[in-house]
C-alpha cells in the first residue's frame, strides 16, 4: 500500500520566523528542543506537569501495558480548577477569560472570577437534583457561553460531560445519550444560524422521549417569551438561581475520565472517545504555551464550536489552563458579511487567530478586499486545523495577515486529545505541511509492518504513549484496541502521510473511510445505514470526493428498491432523510442511482473502486472484485 500512495510534492517556499517572532518565542530552538524531550519524554512530561497545581503528587509519571496507559498515577488534581481557581488565586482573578459574542452581535463578557461564580454555582446545580462522581451529562447547547461554564462545572464535581455537536438531528443525539448513558441532558430553546432560528428544543424533546436513562433537562431560554416547560424541564437560570458560588473541585485521582466525545469511525456507530483529568490537562496545556506561544497580553480567537474537539481542547481546557483571554463567536464566517471574524479581530486586537482551511478558502472566495478593510495589525501567530491546508489557503492566509504571521498548521485527532504535529513559531514553515513533531511526541510515517519509510508515502503513528490519548472508547475496549493492533508497536492514527527530506509531515488525508467535510469528520458507513434505512433504498455507498470549498463532500450511490423510480423528487427526499437521521453536515452533495456496486466475493462494498471510478483514476488492485 505505501508503495501505492503517490506523492506529488513540488518543492515549496520556505518561510522562516522573523526576528519578532524568534525573539518573543518561549522556544527559540525546536531541534534541541525536541531532542532533549524525546531522549526521555517521561522526564519531559513530569516537568510539564509540574507547572500545573496538582493536590497531591504523582508517584510514577507513566505506567504503560501495552496498549493501555496510565500517566501521573496517585496524583490528584481536576482540570477545572486548574483552569479556575489557578487563575482566581493570582493577580489574573480580575483578567478577562472569555469574550463571546452572539450571531446578533451581542457581547457577554467573563473574569476569571466570574466565570468561576457561575461555574460554581453550576456546580452546585448539578448537585442539587443529585449527579455525583461518574454520572454522565449530556450537553447539547449552541454555541454560548452556557456550554462552557457546563463543562467546566461537571469537571469541578466528577461528572462526565458528553458535549454532542448542537447541528446533529433528534436519532443522532438519541444514539449517543443512550451510549452513553446519561442522567441529564442541558439544552436551550434554539440556537441561530444566519439569522434563522433553529428549533433545538424540539430535536431533544424527540431524542429524550426514546431516552430513558434521562432524568431531567435543563434549558437556557434565549427567545422571550420563553416555551413553556415540562414536568423535569428546569429553566437554567431559575436552575443556577439562589446557588453558592463556592463549590470545592472534587480531588480526582488523575486517571478519573473526564468527557466523552463522539466521533465517526468505519463503521456505522459513533465511538465515545474517553478523555481524563491529568493527563489530558497536561497535554492540552502545554500545546495550546507552546504552539501558539501564548501571554498573558495575549487575545486568543479559536473559531471552532466546543461540539467538536477543536473547541474542548482549544477554545476551553488548553487556552484556560493557560489564564488566556479566549474569543469566541457565534455563527459562521461570512454572515453578516465576509467581514465578520476580521472586524473580531481588528475590535478586539486578537493577537492569535486558530482557524480552518474550510474558512479561509470560504473567506478566499470573497476576495482581498475584505481583510484589507479592517486594521489586523494586532495579529502575531495563526493556527489551521481539521484537515489539509492546501499551499494556496496557506499563501492567500499569510498574505491577507500582513506575510509575515507564522501559521501553525496543527495535525492531531479526537483520539490524540491534543495537538501532535505542528509547527512551533520558531520552526521554518513549508505552506501544505503540519512540519514536525510536538515535543516529547515520537511520530512517523511507516509502511504496514511498521518500517520507518524515511522520506515518501506511509501511514501516519505514534510510537510511544502520551498524557492526553484517549484511554479507552467508551463500552468498546476491543475498538480501542483496534488502533493500537492494525500496525505493530504503534498507534494507528487512519491518514495517509508523506515524509520529506527535512523529516517534514504532509498530511494527505484519511486511509480509511471517514471523510472530512469542512473539517467535519464523518463516516461513510453512517451515511449509508442513514440511506439504507429510507423506503425506497436497498443499498448503498458513500464516498468523499474533492471540493474545492469543503476540502471533501458527500457523494452517494443508491440501489433502488424494485418498483422505485428516479425522480429529482426522490432524491431530494432521500438527502432530506440523511438530514433528519444524522443533520445537516452529513447530507450527500450528490446521489447518484445505480444498479449494482461494486464488491468483493465476501459482499464488501469496495468504496475504492467506486471513488477512483468517479475521479478517473486507476482503482488499484482490483483482484477481489466480483462485480
Ligand atoms: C484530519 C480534528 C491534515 C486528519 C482536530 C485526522 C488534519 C482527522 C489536520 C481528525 C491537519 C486534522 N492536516 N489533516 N492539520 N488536522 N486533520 O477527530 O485526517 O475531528 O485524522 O480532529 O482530521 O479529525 P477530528
Amino acid at each position: 500500500m505505501a508503495e501505492q500512495i503517490e506523492t506529488l510534492l513540488k518543492t515549496s517556499t520556505v518561510y522562516r520566523p522573523t526576528e519578532k517572532t524568534l525573539s518573543e518565542a518561549y522556544i527559540k530552538d525546536y531541534e534541541t528542543a525536541y531532542k532533549e524531550s524525546i531522549a526521555d519524554p517521561e522526564k519531559f512530561w513530569d516537568g510539564i506537569a509540574k507547572e500545573l497545581e496538582w493536590f497531591s503528587p504523582w508517584n510514577q509519571v507513566l505506567e504503560w501495558k501495552y496498549p493501555w496507559a496510565k500517566w501521573f498515577l496517585g496524583g490528584k488534581c481536576n482540570i477545572s480548577y486548574n483552569c479556575l481557581d489557578r487563575h482566581v488565586n493570582s493577580w489574573r482573578k480580575n483578567k478577562v477569560a472569555v469574550i463571546w459574542v452572539g450571531e446578533k452581535g451581542e457581547e457577554r463578557i467573563f473574569t476569571y472570577a466570574e466565570l468561576s461564580r457561575q461555574v460554581n454555582r453550576c456546580a452546585n446545580a448539578l448537585k442539587s437534583i443529585g449527579l455525583k462522581k461518574g454520572d454522565v451529562v449530556t450537553i447539547y447547547l449552541p454555541k454560548i457561553p452556557e456550554q462552557i461554564i457546563a463543562m467546566l462545572a461537571c469537571a469541578r464535581i466528577g461528572v462526565i460531560h458528553s458535549v454532542i455537536y448542537s447541528g446533529f438531528s433528534a436519532p443522532a443525539l438519541e444514539s449517543r445519550i443512550k451510549d452513553a448513558n446519561a442522567k441529564m441532558i442541558i439544552t436551550a430553546d434554539c440556537g441561530y444560524d444566519r439569522g434563522k432560528s433553529i428549533d433545538l428544543k424540539k430535536v431533544v424533546d424527540e431524542a429524550v422521549s426514546k431516552s430513558p436513562s434521562i432524568e431531567k433537562m435543563v434549558v437556557v431560554r434565549r427567545e422571550k417569551p420563553g416555551n413553556t416547560l415540562k414536568e423535569n424541564e428546569i429553566d437554567w437560570e431559575e436552575w443556577m438561581e439562589g446557588q453558592s458560588t463556592n463549590c470545592e473541585a472534587e480531588q480526582l485521582d488523575s486517571e478519573t475520565p473526564l468527557y466523552f466525545l463522539y466521533t465517526s469511525g468505519t463503521t456505522g456507530k459513533p465511538k465515545g472517545v474517553v478523555h481524563v483529568h491529568g493527563g489530558y490537562m497536561v497535554g492540552t496545556y502545554i500545546t495550546t504555551k507552546y504552539i501558539f506561544d501564548l501571554k498573558d497580553e495575549d487575545v486568543y480567537f479559536c473559531v471552532a464550536d466546543p461540539g467538536w474537539v477543536t473547541g474542548h481542547s482549544y477554545i476551553v481546557y488548553g487556552p484556560l489552563l493557560n489564564g488566556a483571554t479566549v474569543l469566541t463567536a457565534e455563527g459562521k464566517p461570512d454572515y453578516p458579511n465576509p467581514g465578520r471574524w476580521w472586524d473580531l479581530i481588528s475590535k478586539y486586537g486578537v493577537s492569535i487567530f486558530y482557524t480552518t482551511p474550510t474558512a479561509i478558502r470560504l473567506l478566499m472566495k470573497y476576495g482581498e478586499d475584505w481583510p484589507g478593510k479592517y486594521d489586523l495589525s494586532s495579529l502575531r501567530v495563526l493556527g489551521s486545523v481539521g484537515e489539509p491546508i492546501n499551499p494556496e489557503a496557506w499563501e492567500w492566509f499569510h498574505r491577507v495577515t500582513g506575510g509575515d504571521k507564522p501559521i501553525m498548521d496543527t495535525w492531531w485527532q479526537t483520539e490524540t486529545g491534543s495537538i501532535l504535529v505542528s509547527p512551533l513559531p520558531c520552526v521554518p514553515l513549508k505552506p501544505g505541511s503540519a512540519t514536525r513533531p510536538f515535543l516529547g511526541i515520537e511520530a512517523d510515517v511507516v509502511d504496514k509492518e511498521g518500517n520507518s519509510i524515511g522520506t515518501g508515502g506511509g501511514f501516519a503513528v505514534i510510537k510511544k504513549p502520551w498524557p492526553s490519548m484517549m484511554r479507552t472508547i467508551h463500552k468498546d475496549p476491543d475498538r480501542y484496541l483496534g488502533y493500537w493492533n492494525n500496525i505493530p508497536n504503534c498507534y494507528t492514527a487512519g491518514d495517509v502521510c508523506h515524509k520529506d527530506e527535512d523529516g517534514y509531515f504532509w498530511f494527505m488525508g484519511r486511509a480509511d473511510d471517514v471523510v472530512k467535510v469542512a473539517g467535519n469528520r464523518i463516516g461513510t458507513a453512517e451515511v449509508e445505514s442513514a440511506l439504507v434505512s429510507h423506503d425506497a433504498v436497498v443499498e448503498a455507498a458513500v464516498i468523499g470526493k474533492p471540493h474545492k470549498t469543503a476540502g471533501e463532500m458527500i457523494k452517494a450511490f443508491v440501489i433502488l428498491k424494485q418498483g422505485q423510480t428516479e425522480s429529482s423528487e426522490l432524491i431530494k427526499n432521500l438527502k432530506a432523510h440523511v438530514q433528519t437521521e444524522l443533520g445537516k453536515i452529513a447530507v450527500p452533495r450528490e446521489i447518484d442511482i445505480v444498479t449494482s456496486l461494486p464488491k468483493t466475493r465476501s459482499g464488501k462494498i469496495m468504496r475504492r473502486v467506486l471513488k477512483a471510478k468517479e475521479l478517473g483514476q486507476d482503482p488499484g488492485d482490483i483482484s477481489t472484485l466480483e462485480e
